[in-house]
């Protein structure tokens, strides 16, 4: 079945709410559009899918996901470029991702022209509620998980793929200050540190908890056999410019997420001519960067985030303060060249952009 093949059921909605949307006041994830998709897979198949109306749904308390975390989701993001029509950032390196996620938490591959036609209808139907002003988009969050009502413990059979959008502004609204994590853990080589399950941010609650009461905004994971080297932020990945060089940690063990802006940067600045080095990166090499002068600039990737600075990075009891983001010439040009990208300005290249 080809991407414009398949049957998506469509019931509008007489209730736009679209009233409520202040183009001038949007923040992260507190308004969702008018629309939802929802798919169910049942009798070891998809059923066909539908659009609706935003609306709860009504489960059974013994529905699984909410016992077992069988549940695992996706990020994306549609801008509006200068003719106000939508773009879609990159939906099928979301969809192959999802299904990494799906098969290590057992749940079942989702068709790429569900996932993908899906998103593009959903934001066709909607499009009112993609913004247009710089530093806005539209969120798409695609997600999974097991409605078995079952209390056992075993691999469900029964599954809803849900998207839901919502128009979003800056997920971080100045540079961050990160604490660098040495007691607590994200992720094992072997687990399940490479998904987007549900799990790995809900084991973050509790330390980010206690990292925000000491003042700071987010952890930087480190390994969990000696707490050296550095994995994620967990809601971005991170970059580090180092002298003239560009590190980031490699995807090797499994225990990080492959962030699609991840990939989207490296490729953008080895095309530059950029040196860029996936591979571990301990602790002590930032300190020691930082110390000699050659640590000028780091920062977060992510879907929600895009390009977010960090200011100051503390272990133990040193803390590294970064220059004034003014000054920085590979993330400022990088989160031009990806917003020129994503809002239409530049020519796709890569075909990374779905023109809805
Ligand atoms: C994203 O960047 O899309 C994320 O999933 C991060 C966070 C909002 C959970």
């Amino acid at each position: 079945m080809s991407v414009s093949t398949i049957d998506i059921a469509v019931k509008k909605t007489t209730d736009s709410r679209i009233g409520q949307l202040d183009p001038a006041n949007i923040q992260f994830g507190k308004i969702y559009s008018d629309h939802m998709l929802v798919a169910y897979y049942e009798d070891g198949e998809w059923k066909q899918p539908e659009i609706v109306p935003f609306a709860n749904l009504s489960l059974s308390p013994a529905t699984t996901f909410i016992h077992y975390g069988q549940a695992i989701f996706e990020g994306i993001k549609a801008y509006k470029d200068a003719n106000g029509n939508p773009l879609v950032f990159r939906p099928r390196d979301n969809w192959k991702r999802m299904n990494r996620s799906a098969e290590r938490m057992a749940l079942p591959a989702v068709p790429e022209e569900l996932f993908v036609e899906g998103i593009r209808k959903l934001v066709d139907i909607d499009r009112a509620w993609v913004p247009t002003s710089e530093e806005t988009s539209l969120y798409i969050r695609p997600f999974m998980f097991a409605i078995d009502e079952f209390i056992g413990v075993r691999p469900a059979e029964k599954f809803m793929f849900m998207i839901i959008t919502s128009p979003a502004g800056p997920y971080y609204s100045k540079p961050v200050s990160i604490y660098v994590q040495d007691e607590y853990v994200r992720a094992f080589p072997g687990g399940i540190g490479f998904t987007k399950a549900a799990g790995n941010y809900g084991m973050s609650m509790y330390p980010t908890m206690k990292i925000k009461e000491m003042g700071y905004d987010q952890i930087l994971w480190t390994d969990g056999f000696e707490h050296k080297y550095v994995q994620e932020i967990g809601t971005m990945n991170v970059f580090f410019v180092l002298g003239d060089k560009v590190v980031t940690p490699d995807l090797k063990e499994g225990t990080i997420l492959a962030g699609v802006t991840r990939d989207s940067v490296i490729t953008l600045l080895r095309e530059k001519g950029i040196t860029v080095e996936e591979r571990p990166i301990a602790i002590d090499e930032l300190a020691e960067a930082y110390r000699n002068g050659q640590l000028k600039e780091a920062f977060g990737t992510g879907t929600a985030a895009s390009i977010a600075p960090i200011r100051a990075l503390t272990y133990h009891d040193e803390t590294m303060e970064l220059p004034e983001m003014e000054t920085w010439d590979v993330a400022n040009w990088l989160k031009k060249e990806l917003a020129d990208i994503r809002y239409g300005r530049k020519a796709d290249t890569h075909g990374w952009v779905l023109h809805v």
